[in-house]
């Protein structure tokens, strides 16, 4: 507030409080500066607040307590805004949210997690370029035991999770990027935000068809050999050595994209076979821990690295040393360790409900096929109060209508019984 000569100082103060009153900048129950500093704030008499507090009293807008003078608790909450604002979707008030993608983190919280974050928390360390040194050497570590991927720390860098990493390798590459088809959308969207031509390729059952990657020669290629999404399945030792081999031979380099292996057995990383250094290794934390940390690595190809380098982001340095302590106090190996017992669990309820349902192998997630219009499945399922997504998303064009049901959000009690729910939306 500027004083402004000719009106009177109580007058003023008046006007602005209940002028921020009714804009709701000051909501019922907020507690007001006494008028001592409010005066001292302001440059002006206490005489001044007090005649100004005594009226903004006497019309119901404030209130005298014991802790001091606060907005009046009993008005009415000003109207909010009818749209949320952009970028914040309205939540849905679900009966089961069955949405891929969401891992259970309600064990996520124990005593070697806590410790890792009070630890990092207490001392707070930025680090620029590639992150933590520490960090690194035990994601290095991480990756020769779960992975058998021997990799040094200097060929590792800490991202803010998968779409972060396949960024910095778009940024030191160009031209053509093939994606799986049927794949993972949001990492197919990073190119084309990017302005990269993005052309998909069938996946058959033993994984991405090389021979259709030789007709359309891209330059990257974003591969998921361990956990193919959404079909679940894993790319056979033979594709794996055909495609190592073209890349060899073309030039291209790999992205894989090795999101939620520690959860489950699998073959080795590409990575793995590939000294020569035509694979690029996407690792993530969003399915083995949560989401909520934005957190990756990415482990660079040796021709890349200078590339990579000029576009690096920096990684919140508590997160980094957060998850550092965790590597180190054993707390990641004991958590996905539990949790890929209890995913079996759930894959177990699952197939148990929906015996005809693909439980993915190893994953937080399902298919259930359909035989009627995908759409007014997914609609039935959310006027129920379920969420789930169309199987068709996944695909560049598909004629296989189907569900995919994510299995992490509830623990298994729920999860039964909003599996039940669903087999009774679904009518089988
Ligand atoms: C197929 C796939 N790739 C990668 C990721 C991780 O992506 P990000 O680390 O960018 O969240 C996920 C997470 O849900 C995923 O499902």
């Amino acid at each position: 507030m500027t004083i402004e000569p000719f009106r009177s100082l109580p007058g003023q103060i008046v006007e602005d409080l209940r002028t921020r009153i009714t804009a709701g900048t000051l909501r019922p129950g907020d507690p007001l500066p006494s008028t001592r500093v409010l005066a001292r704030q302001r440059g002006i008499s206490r005489g001044s607040v007090v005649a100004a507090y005594d009226q903004l009293s006497g019309e119901g807008y404030l209130v005298a307590t014991r802790g001091g003078t606060r907005v009046n608790p009993e008005l009415p909450r000003p109207p909010r805004p009818e749209h949320p604002a952009p970028g914040v979707p309205a939540r849905p008030r679900l009966l089961g949210d069955l949405r891929p993608g969401v891992p259970d983190t309600a064990l996520l919280a124990s005593t070697l997690w806590r410790r890792a974050w009070r630890a990092a928390a207490a001392e707070p360390v930025a680090y620029p370029g590639q992150g933590s040194p520490r960090l690194r050497r035990l994601l290095a570590e991480h990756l020769r035991m779960t992975r058998s991927v021997a990799v040094s720390p200097e060929q590792i860098v800490v991202t803010l999770g998968a779409r972060d990493g396949l960024r910095l390798i778009l940024m030191a590459t160009e031209g053509v990027v093939a994606v799986e088809d049927p794949g993972y959308p949001t990492l197919h969207q990073v190119p084309r935000n990017l302005g990269r031509e993005v052309v998909p390729v069938p996946v058959d059952e033993e994984g991405l068809s090389v021979s259709r990657l030789a007709e359309l020669a891209p330059e990257v290629v974003l591969v998921m050999p361990n956990h193919q999404y959404p079909t679940g399945s894993q790319m056979s030792a033979a594709r794996r050595f055909e495609l190592i081999e073209w890349s060899r031979r073309s030039g291209a380099i790999l992205v894989e994209d090795d999101y939620d292996s520690e959860l489950r057995p699998t073959h080795p990383a590409l990575a793995a076979l590939d000294p020569q250094g035509s694979v690029a290794l996407l690792g993530s934390l969003a399915k083995t821990l949560t989401p909520a940390l934005g957190l990756g690595y990415l482990v660079v190809p040796e021709r890349l690295h200078d590339d990579v380098a000029r576009h690096m982001l920096p990684v919140s340095g508590i997160v980094q040393d957060a998850i550092a302590n965790f590597l180190e106090n054993d707390g990641m190996r004991r958590h996905t360790a539990r949790m890929g017992r209890e995913y079996r669990r759930r894959r177990e309820i699952f197939a148990e409900i929906f015996p005809r349902g693909i439980p993915m192998n190893g994953g937080l997630h399902a298919v259930i096929e359909l035989g009627e219009d995908e759409d007014e499945v997914i609609a039935r399922c959310r006027t129920r109060g379920l969420a789930v997504e169309g199987l068709s998303r996944y695909w560049t064009a598909s004629d296989r209508p189907g569900i995919v049901i994510g299995l992490g959000a509830h623990n298994r009690e729920k999860l039964r019984e909003v599996l039940v729910e669903l087999r009774r939306v679904l009518g089988t």
